[in-house]
């Protein structure tokens, strides 16, 4: 018997994409374009009229046709399934011709600011097939939209003879490379600049892009150490896990995970913002939850926290607005204020009611909340320990009201954050094909010259083979946002919807986890067996297309 690791044999996977995507279709305008509002057009006068585009079926590719000059880069945090994009773009364009090249530019915008790239060949391209990370190029978080920026990036496409750049990134990346190509068209240059939606976050999505990939896989990943945990905390039933997950603003993520594990009890940010909650209020509520499973002597529990709840918390949030401007405004003089002065400081700069509240929390935390921004001015949730947080504010409650004779027993927990364990995991059936189809139709938007777009695929929840490839135009998905104190238009992330298919599940289900134990253990993506266990994706998705959570298993 032959053996080969998984790492080696996933290099075999042959992704599924629909057929439409062997040929060079036609594209073609769409009567169902939207209208776009006025302050979006007019900080985009050049991409205003762009059309949604459908791909219609025509010539096979048949190496006819001259040869393309193709950029990519990776922007922004992993998500699995970006090496597909990059092997879906390579072999479309090496089907088209032999001759076309491309170029992947080093460790993100960074390096495409820098001029660092490689030609990536056929040997680098099969070593990276369907396998998670970023590290066939890497990736980072600069961003270009001076126009200084603008004309680096020109010329040193303009050295490679590139007819496209296509950017694999989340929102921000992509609100750049629209304020990019919407210069190209201004100076009536042709470089193509295309997006393809990539973040595990899940909040690339609305209308026209069902998923951004990653989330798939991320959500998988996730699901799976949760019902390890929680078969862990239901065998020993001695304590409560508080996992943060992550998902810089929107909850989706932990929504997903909720949906698959069934844990105690999940915090959804956007549910708490809509009721306008208090960290107080939370507080409250989780210490209802404990001291009412205790009494059933239920003393365990597993509990859900997206990483972005801060952001959603009133009273945080506009501390964090505040605490931005001031780390925007003060970036050079706050430098040479001392760690330990620096609290005081700040707060010395609050409005006072978020002075107050800024000095009433735990130190550590007041500081996490004032590090570094990312580049696009984002606090980084991600080094926040919300759900340490959380913890020392409940067991100060559970104490408060044990000395009322309220609570009995002994609170034990432990803390856990699930990000950058899933992120560059190797991708599910369904992102190694998602991508490596996005990868393709990025490819064909490319060769037909198309500026300002993003690559799209919808009915993403039937075989891929039906999937239905789309150009959208940047400017459809965007809206103004405040940034940095300016408002700016942007890719708009996309939050949970309060009224769809999967939090109105949810919020039918969750009462009956609370009270009783009704964990889920999804078990470890599987990438070989029926179908329906290995290429399904997410609950969110099936939800919102209205099918059922669970398929029928009909295959032996
Ligand atoms: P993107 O939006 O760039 O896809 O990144 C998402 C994310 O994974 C968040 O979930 C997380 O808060 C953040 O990146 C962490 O950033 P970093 O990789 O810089 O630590």
């Amino acid at each position: 018997m032959t053996y080969l690791r998984l790492d080696n044999l996933r290099k075999r996977y042959k992704p599924q994409y629909p057929q439409i995507l062997n040929t060079l279709p036609q594209l073609l305008t769409s009567i169902d374009t939207p209208s776009i509002d006025d302050t979006i057009t007019s900080c985009f006068p050049f991409s205003e009229n762009l059309p949604i585009l459908n791909f219609q079926e025509n010539a096979k590719l048949n190496q006819a046709c001259s040869p393309i000059n193709v950029g990519v880069l990776l922007s922004g945090g992993q998500a699995p399934g970006g090496h597909n994009v990059i092997t879906g773009i390579f072999d479309y364009i090496k089907e088209y011709n032999e001759s076309s090249k491309l170029y992947g530019f080093l460790m993100g915008v960074g390096g495409l600011l820098k001029g660092e790239y490689r030609e990536l060949t056929s040997e680098i391209i099969d070593s990276f097939r369907n396998s998670g990370g970023f590290d066939m190029l890497g990736a980072d978080r600069t961003k270009i939209e001076t126009k200084e920026h603008f004309d680096i990036v020109l010329s040193l496409a303009k050295s490679l003879s590139l007819d496209a750049l296509i950017v694999i990134g989340g929102d921000d990346s992509n609100t750049n490379a629209a304020l990019f190509s919407e210069y190209l068209i201004s100076q009536k240059e042709n470089l193509a600049v295309i997006g393809c939606p990539k973040t595990i976050d899940g909040d690339l999505k609305n209308k026209w892009i069902e998923t951004s990939f990653g989330f798939d896989t991320c959500s998988k990943v996730f699901g799976e150490l949760i019902g390890n945990i929680q078969r862990d905390c239901f065998s020993s039933k001695k304590y409560w896990h508080f996992i943060k997950l992550m998902g810089r603003s929107a909850s989706h993520l932990t929504l997903e995970c909720a949906l698959m594990t069934q844990p105690t009890f999940s915090i959804i940010s956007e549910e708490v913002a809509a009721k306008n909650l208090s960290i107080k209020d939370i507080i409250n509520e989780l210490a209802d939850l404990v001291i009412n499973r205790s009494k059933k002597g239920l003393n365990y529990g597993v509990i859900l926290i997206p990483e972005g709840l801060i952001e959603f918390l009133p009273k945080m949030k506009k501390l964090i607005r505040e605490l931005n401007y001031i780390l925007a405004k003060e970036q050079e003089h706050l430098l040479i204020i001392k760690r330990t002065q620096l609290i005081n400081y700040l707060a010395s700069r609050l409005t006072k009611d978020s002075a107050d509240f800024f000095l009433s929390l735990p130190k550590e935390n007041a500081l996490q909340l004032a590090s570094e921004r990312d580049p696009h001015g984002n606090i980084q949730v991600s080094k926040i320990k919300t759900e340490e947080l959380l913890v020392k504010m409940l067991k100060s409650e559970l104490k408060r009201r044990a000395q009322k004779g309220e609570y009995k027993e002994k609170f034990s927990s432990l803390t856990h954050f699930f990000g950058y364990e899933g992120r560059c995991s190797i991708p599910s059936n369904f992102d190694a094909s998602y991508c490596y189809a996005l990868g393709r139709v990025a490819s064909i938007l490319a060769i037909h010259k198309k500026q300002g777009y993003m690559t799209s695929i919808k009915n993403l929840t039937q075989h891929p083979l039906e999937w239905v490839p789309i150009g959208v135009p940047f400017i459809q998905l965007m809206k103004l946002e405040e940034r940095k104190g300016i408002l700016k238009p942007v890719i708009e992330k996309s939050l949970v919807n309060l009224k769809g298919e999967p939090f109105s599940f949810f919020q039918k289900e969750r009462t009956k986890w609370q009270e009783r134990d009704c964990f889920r253990y999804p078990g470890p993506i599987q990438y070989f067996g029926p179908s329906a266990i290995c290429d399904t994706t997410t609950i969110t998705l099936r939800l919102e297309h209205n099918l059922s959570i669970e398929e029928k298993i009909t295959e032996a």
